[in-house]
């Protein structure tokens, strides 16, 4: 039996796998057993910020496996304290908690927002229309889309969707006793839509009249994607909790939500926990690709690629607008909406060596390495033109 085969024979069917069989991966390439170079403009869906077999992340993990692998959370562990400081002092959030993935980075936040408002009587948490927010129940239960909701129900109690973008939606369901309301500030799954001006401006004018807490969640945003440190920095707002993964363990895996002053002190010893969260590993890759990302201009490369890559694609809308309706994003998170399903485009690009993701059935998601060099943007581009010729 070949490795699609085995596959399928032994894991549960839940992925729409590429057939490829990926051997290593080198900068912003993966190579197949066959010794095909693909161009990954999806990165591990953004988890690979600093492409593969980066040599500085690879030298910070070897450094930790020679000292330890894991240790209980029951003793102090420096490389989780050293990614604490700087992701803190960068961000100007108090405290922060470790965890494994993004769906449970999500849950301990809504656990610390139920925490700070249930003695209140603030209840309801408020998601969003076309968000994601992971697969867990709490996730789930403010996740605004049908797709991954359904058969799943019954869901969290106290949870609740507004549309997106819709300030009146927003407006009719929040309440003195809203608890939180949780937003991408620009949404990856749903299709890379930025949070609108107005609905920022509104939730900043809702939050300061019922006093809820924002949660961002910049699981897929974070640590640079769109430019800043975070999506919502575009933005005049201060979210109250921030959740982060996918690039924070440098592509292992490490999430986190972070808390302002006045969270600090909500969880106690014993009331939130985990076995695994924090790996010392992880957090080592994770401080060499932050250091990399906030220091060794990686986070420029994003606003330099990112703008020249959303503006080829501009151009190409205006060679192509029966074909392409939309470009939109923030750096390196770019969304190339198509008129018609794109799943001829995806595999054209493909057949070119070229891999993208599509979300929605029409939207191109563009979120490669953060350190894409320039002529691999136009390699990509270049590819996409053909593909649209
Ligand atoms: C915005 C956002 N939130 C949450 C998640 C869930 O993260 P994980 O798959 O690590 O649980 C994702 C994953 O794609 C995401 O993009």
């Amino acid at each position: 039996m070949n490795l699609v085969d085995r596959d399928a024979a032994n894991i549960f069917h839940t992925y729409k796998r590429l057939p490829l069989h990926i051997e290593r991966g080198e900068g912003s390439y993966l190579i197949t057993k066959d010794g095909d170079r693909y161009l990954d403009m999806f990165a591990g869906i953004a988890v690979n910020a600093l492409g593969y077999n980066h040599a500085i992340v690879n030298a910070a993990i070897l450094n930790q496996v020679g000292k330890y692998l894991h240790v209980s959370n029951m003793f102090y562990q420096e490389p989780q304290v050293l990614l604490a400081e700087r992701l803190l002092q960068e961000s100007g959030y108090s405290k922060l908690f470790f965890c494994n993935s993004g769906t449970e980075a999500m849950e301990g936040a809504l656990k610390l927002a139920r925490r700070w408002g249930s003695p209140k009587g603030k209840r309801t948490i408020i998601g969003l229309s076309e968000s994601f927010h992971g697969r867990t129940y709490g996730s789930l239960s403010i996740t605004g889309r049908d797709k991954y909701r359904e058969g799943f129900e019954p869901f969290l109690p106290g949870t609740t969707i507004a549309k997106f973008n819709d300030v009146a939606s927003l407006e009719k369901l929040t309440s003195a006793e809203t608890l939180a309301v949780v937003v991408e500030f620009v949404q990856g799954e749903g299709g890379v839509n930025p949070v609108s001006k107005e609905f920022a401006s509104a939730l900043r004018e809702l939050q300061k009249k019922y006093g809820f807490l924002l949660i961002a969640d910049e699981i897929q945003t974070g640590i640079g994607r769109t430019g800043k440190l975070f999506a919502f920095n575009h933005f005049d707002i201060t979210p109250d909790i921030v959740v982060v993964a996918k690039a924070l363990g440098g592509g292992l895996p490490l999430g986190a939500f972070l808390g302002s002053k006045e969270l600090g002190d909500v969880l106690t010893p014993g009331v939130h926990g985990t076995t695994f969260g924090g790996n010392p590993v992880a957090c080592a890759a994770g401080l060499a690709t932050l250091v990399q990302i906030l220091d060794h201009g990686v986070m420029r490369n994003v606003q330099t690629v990112g703008a020249h890559m959303k503006n080829q694609f501009g151009i190409l809308q205006s060679r192509f607008p029966q074909k392409i309706k939309e470009v939109r994003g923030l750096g390196l998170m770019l969304g190339v909406e198509m008129y018609a399903d794109a799943t001829t485009i995806v595999d054209s690009l493909q057949s070119r060596r070229v891999l993208v993701n599509l979300t929605q059935g029409t939207v191109l998601r563009w979120i490669p390495p953060l350190n894409l060099t320039v002529a691999d943007a136009e390699l990509a581009l270049a590819s996409f033109e053909s593909t649209l010729q």
